[in-house]
């Protein structure tokens, strides 16, 4: 990837992300303390894509940097890919919260959320042309891939996401941290085969752009002798 490549993304992300600050569209827009954009490598070749932001990413701005994250950070490594290498984000860039007796509490995002948030997330996607998306957990899941979607039975094969790019899905690893007793080895050979599935598509050849078809007409056209 070029420089300039490189440079531009990088500009376009942070209009958008500017953009996306500036956005009151929904009640939680008006409630949280920071927006989440996304951040990562503009030219990464795989997007993570999470629900939304919690409690510490909405104290500090950043996807990803609480507990689900710390874990979210363990995955990538063992795939062999530091956090910097990859672009992550969410569904929706405000915190969704209920009230709790302590505080407000984190809730997942609602659908009017989601579909508001929409076009922030397509921007994204367009911006860094990912290889490969992977959706964690059931929300960011239904987001692209429709409400009918059952993680549990549906997770860990290939779909065709937005822009066709191929998508994963698998647990949330927030929903990992919360398994007890038994279900954790199985949650955990599961995300990890999701995991691989994923390290395999990355390490696929890539093929190399098509050729225009003006390009091979005229190669056809010389091969032919007709200049
Ligand atoms: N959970 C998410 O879905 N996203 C975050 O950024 C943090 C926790």
């Amino acid at each position: 990837m070029s420089l300039e490549e490189r440079a531009r993304r990088e500009r376009l992300l942070s209009q958008a992300a500017a953009a996306a600050d500036a956005c009151r569209k929904c009640a939680i827009g008006y409630e949280r303390r920071h927006n989440v954009y996304g951040e990562g490598d503009p030219c990464a070749r795989l997007m993570v894509i999470g629900e939304g932001p919690g409690e510490t990413e909405d104290e500090q701005g950043r996807p990803f940097v609480g507990r689900a994250g710390q874990l979210l950070d363990r995955m990538l490594a063992a795939i062999g890919l530091g956090r910097e290498e990859v672009y992550i984000c969410n569904t929706v860039k405000c915190r969704p919260t209920v009230a709790g007796p302590y505080g407000p509490r984190n809730r997942a995002p609602d659908p009017e959320e989601m579909a508001n948030c929409r076009p922030f997330l397509d921007q994204q996607i367009e911006i860094v042309a990912p290889t490969v998306i992977l959706a964690l957990g059931s929300p960011a899941a239904k987001s692209f891939l429709g409400r009918d979607f059952q993680i549990t039975k549906m997770r860990g094969r290939w779909y065709i996401g937005p822009r066709e790019i191929p998508l994963m899905v698998t647990f949330h690893p927030a929903y990992i941290l919360r398994q007890t007793g038994g279900e954790i080895e199985g949650v955990k050979r599961m995300v990890w085969a999701d995991l691989r599935a994923v390290r395999a598509k990355l390490d696929e050849p890539v093929s190399p752009p098509s050729e225009s078809s003006e390009l091979v007409e005229a190669r056809q056209g010389s091969l032919f002798g007709d200049e």
